[in-house]
């Protein structure tokens, strides 16, 4: 499973990039808000930061504005990938991005019905959101499991990258249900490496090597 780390803050990825861990970057409109950058600025600087894809998210609300502002953004960098809202207008401009070789990532799914919409339009990427199902009470985890059904029985290729994560379980799980990507904030990618048991073993473990008074070099 691919990570993307979802932020706008670039030192956070410069972090995460220099461990090797990094797949690529989703933002949003809260994200771009929260960083307080310039959103074309800051998507430029990112998208030279990290090789992979760089989700830069439209705010138009219609067909011939999303398809103005995507190009926009689309001419920042090669990987940068148009985000698009799972609505009507939006699944057409997935398809007009489709045609072009433009990449998009589908955002704010919340059913199997609109993920099997965006595999239709041509979407690079559907973005299903785990954490904001759960918090109402709906586990956001069946929606992947059902997705990735949907897309093996059909042969889509759309890839399944699993949105607002926002625990090590939710990484976790969305690793078992097959979703191809994983979109995750800095803190929880950073958290997965920690382990009580591995903490107390290197502890014992510094304690022993100190009292052999050796020394390696
Ligand atoms: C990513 O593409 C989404 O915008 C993001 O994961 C949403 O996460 P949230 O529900 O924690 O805001």
């Amino acid at each position: 499973m691919k990570f993307f780390v979802d932020t706008a803050i670039v030192d956070e990825i410069k972090e995460l990039n220099d461990y090797g861990l990094l797949d690529g970057v989703t933002t949003n409109p809260s994200l771009i808000a929260k960083s307080g950058r310039d959103f074309k600025e800051v998507i430029a600087e990112i998208a030279s930061l990290v090789e992979g894809p760089v989700s830069a998210e439209v705010a138009a609300m219609d067909f011939d504005g999303m398809v103005a502002e995507g190009e926009h953004l689309a001419a920042i960098a090669g990987n940068v990938v148009i985000k698009l809202p799972l609505t009507l207008d939006g699944l057409k401009a997935c398809r007009h991005f489709a045609q072009k070789g433009i990449g998009t990532n589908v955002t704010l799914c919340f059913s199997a019905n609109q993920a099997l919409l965006a595999a239709k339009a041509g979407a690079t990427y559907i973005s299903p959101f785990v954490g904001r199902l759960d918090d109402i009470h709906v586990d956001g985890m069946d929606l992947i499991r059902e997705i990735r059904a949907i897309y093996d029985n059909y042969g889509f290729q759309t890839e399944i990258l699993a949105a607002s994560i926002r625990s090590a379980n939710h990484v976790k799980d969305a690793a078992l249900a097959g979703a191809d990507v994983a979109t995750i904030p800095a803190a929880v990618i950073k958290g997965l490496a920690r382990h009580v048991l591995t903490d107390k073993g290197l502890d014992q473990f510094a304690r022993d090597w100190a009292a052999t008074g050796q020394s390696i070099l």
